[in-house]
């Protein structure tokens, strides 16, 4: 009987936030999951199911390990028939997954833009993904929408009326945020360095049409030593030698590049979840922060002293709550004090 939003508070990739959006989702149970406040398919999303199999996604929501979810993809999405079609038959959530028929259609000509565009391939790090050169046809008013897609219509709905009509019925939603993280909104990000849209929740509700007096709950996901992909200023960043020694390394989902990796950054996670509007802080890779604490840990009392010092200083940052704590990359490997 709520409505949570769940977003990224640093540069994306907060370290699963596709796995805190399946274990919330487990957990709450909610009857819509829905995605919002993002571009398009150049966000992945990794979520790690029952031990064995990895799923990358990139237009369905993360929530998909929930089985009894609906799956939306909101308004302000952008859509990329192909890869939606690969993913619903890669994931199988055909007979639930729905978009709102006014989501904008990315083309080949839009990727082919995207990855021609000096300046976006190579200044900015663009995904190649098409997402801009779609987005900009969308303000030129020329963008082909989902409802106007033969092949969309098994899928195509009014999201925002059936989110809205979920919660007059008591039920309760997640908006998930579809895009890394607030440090690459269009506006609050460090710009020109961004994706070509806001990231904020803020977006992620209008993305979905539920006004900002029907969020009940805010979920930032800040990753303890946060990474970055592509180009662009990193205050905290460090050196590959530094966070190999630490143990991290890492590498994109979409573009499988080598994410850059910097230390916890208390002033941006404070900024952060104040445009956020954070109610509750999540904090993932704890086992980075100390390697004791991977994985078993589903109580604060079991985790080690330098492990808490760590979240106490976040939750001093962020100002609210540290509720949600990932020790690894498994879904039940959270501890969840909600
Ligand atoms: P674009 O959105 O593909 O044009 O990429 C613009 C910038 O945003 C590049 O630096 C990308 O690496 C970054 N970016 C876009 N989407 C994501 C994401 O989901 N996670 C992390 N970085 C992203
Ligand atoms: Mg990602």
């Amino acid at each position: 009987m709520s409505c949570t939003i769940i977003v990224g508070g640093f540069f994306g990739d907060e370290g699963g936030k596709g796995k805190i959006v399946a274990h919330v989702a487990h957990k709450d149970k909610p009857s819509i999951i829905s995605r919002g406040g993002g571009v398009g398919p150049n966000a992945g999303h990794t979520v790690k199911v029952g031990g064995e199999k990895e799923y990358g996604v990139r237009m369905i929501p993360s929530g998909f390990v929930f089985p009894d979810a609906r799956l939306f993809i909101g308004t302000g999405v952008l859509v990329d028939p192909r890869v939606l079609k690969q993913e619903i038959e890669y994931v199988g959530v055909d007979g639930r997954i729905f978009i709102d028929g006014r989501c904008s259609i990315i083309e080949e000509k839009h990727i082919e833009q995207d990855r021609a565009n000096e300046y976006l391939s190579k200044t900015i790090g663009s995904t190649g993904t098409g997402c801009g050169p779609a987005n900009v046809d969308r303000v030129q008013r020329v963008a082909t929408q989902a409802k106007d897609v033969p092949e969309l219509a098994p899928y195509v709905i009014d999201a925002a009326q059936e989110v809205n009509d979920a919660l007059d019925r008591n039920e309760t939603v997640l908006l998930e945020g579809t895009q890394g993280g607030f440090g690459i909104s269009l506006y609050w990000g460090t710009y020109p360095y961004v994706t070509s849209k806001d990231t904020s929740a803020s977006q992620i509700a209008a993305d979905n049409g539920v006004g900002p007096t029907r969020i009940d709950d805010v979920i930032v996901v800040f990753k303890a030593y946060p990474t970055r992909v592509g180009e662009g200023p990193f205050g905290t960043e460090m050196t590959k030698e530094e966070s190999h020694s630490l143990g991290i390394e890492e590498f994109g989902t979409v573009t499988h590049r080598e994410r850059r990796i910097g230390c916890w950054d208390g002033k941006m996670a404070r900024y952060s979840a104040m445009i956020n509007g954070c109610t509750i802080g999540a904090i993932t890779g704890i086992d980075n922060v100390d390697e004791a604490c991977y994985g078993g840990a589903t109580e604060y009392s079991q985790l080690t002293e330098k492990a808490l010092a760590f979240i106490r200083q976040a939750e001093e940052d962020i100002g609210v709550p540290v509720k949600l704590i990932s020790t690894g990359p498994e879904m039940t490997q959270i501890i969840d004090i909600r």
